[in-house]
């Protein structure tokens, strides 16, 4: 990572910026750690990112302040909290970077459900980092910002990018970074998210991933042949091959759902409206629609569609019992800092 500057510690005055990240969707799924203190992926994932959602967050780097101040959604994290270590343990890196210990106010706020399926935590671990260095004056190569971010969640890599994005696996120790596979106008695929259960998941990723490798036979397998599957997945996308696409992220992700469900305690995130969602996309392939179902550590059944194609999937999803809400979302740009001042959600 890059040379560490100096920051004084006295100065306050315009240490903040916000930055706004979209969560992503793997096609091609990460599930499992080669290492699990560094949070080094055991397997290459690809992603699309997403524009319809977003993760903002202001960074105020405060002299004043004796310790992270974090907020998420309006709500003050205790700072013994899991989230909370984690988000100090992302800044320390940039502080690290940037030679400082000044400590930082943070405020966050997603427009979609947090800690349901959706990636809440790549795009917001995505928005920090891009926020955190802008308000330190690091200007961080996008492999530098991934690296960091990826120690914090190695979705959040992915959510740097736009378009399509993927992570590489890496070897104990190895600190890898997310690459940018195409943008957004490549190939503009539409998704719809049928969202089958609001509310936080049962059993976060980051454990959940670290018991399938201790417990799960079909784990091994699992590993071998991910590799495979991300190559070609990146050659369809390069050939805007939506069928190849289509089968392959459907396999990766009854894959990692099998990973899932023969972990001990069992990973058993899908529902009745998970279930019946898929087959209603079923359905909708037998008639010819362009479309394929992924799903992640949540119920919510996420449908990539080829451009055009969404408006129709998302009306058919949204009449399947036990879907509560639909959103529709195309492609997104990457993690950005933006302009717009921040409104303060916490006092
Ligand atoms: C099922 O990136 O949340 O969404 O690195 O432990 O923070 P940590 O895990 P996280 O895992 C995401 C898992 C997934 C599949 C995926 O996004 O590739």
């Amino acid at each position: 990572m890059g040379a560490a500057k100096r920051v004084s510690q006295t100065a306050v005055g315009d240490m903040f910026t916000t930055a706004a990240a979209h969560p992503n969707i793997a096609l091609i799924k990460y599930w499992g750690k080669a290492d699990a203190i560094l949070n080094v992926p055991a397997v290459s994932s690809v992603s699309i990112t997403l524009d319809a959602l977003a993760t903002e967050t202001h960074v105020r780097f405060d002299g004043m302040l004796p310790a992270d101040s974090l907020c998420l959604n309006g709500n003050t994290l205790a700072p013994t909290s899991n989230q909370a270590r984690r988000i100090t343990a992302c800044l320390d890196a940039l502080r690290a970077l940037a030679g400082t210990g000044l400590r930082a106010r943070v405020e966050t706020h997603n427009d979609f459900p947090t800690a349901a399926g959706l990636a809440s935590s790549a795009s917001g671990f995505a928005a920090l980092v891009v926020a955190a260095s802008a308000a330190l004056k690091l200007d961080l190569s996008p492999t530098t910002a991934s690296k960091i971010a990826r120690a914090a969640s190695a979705s959040a890599a992915r959510s740097l990018f736009g378009g399509f994005a993927e992570l590489p696996a890496g070897a104990a120790g190895e600190d890898v970074a997310a690459v940018g596979l195409a943008s957004a106008e490549h190939w503009p695929l539409e998704v719809a998210v049928a969202i089958c259960a609001e509310g936080p998941k049962a059993v976060g990723s980051t454990q959940g991933m670290i018991d399938s490798a201790a417990t799960s036979p079909f784990y091994p397998a699992w590993v071998e042949t991910a590799a495979a599957d991300a190559a070609a997945a990146r050659t369809a996308i390069s050939e805007r091959d939506f069928p190849t696409l289509a089968s392959l992220s459907e396999s990766s992700c009854l894959k990692m759902h099998a990973v899932m469900q023969t972990t001990r305690p069992a990973l058993l995130y899908w529902n009745a409206a998970t279930m019946a969602a898929l087959q209603r996309i079923r359905h909708m392939q037998q008639d010819g629609i362009e479309v394929f179902f992924t799903m992640d550590a949540g119920p919510q059944v996420k449908a990539v569609c080829a451009p055009g194609a969404g408006g129709e999937v998302a009306a058919a999803l949204a009449s399947v019992p036990g879907v509560s809400r639909v959103l529709t979302s195309g492609l997104g740009g990457p993690a950005r800092v933006i302009v717009s001042p921040w409104d303060g959600r916490c006092d």
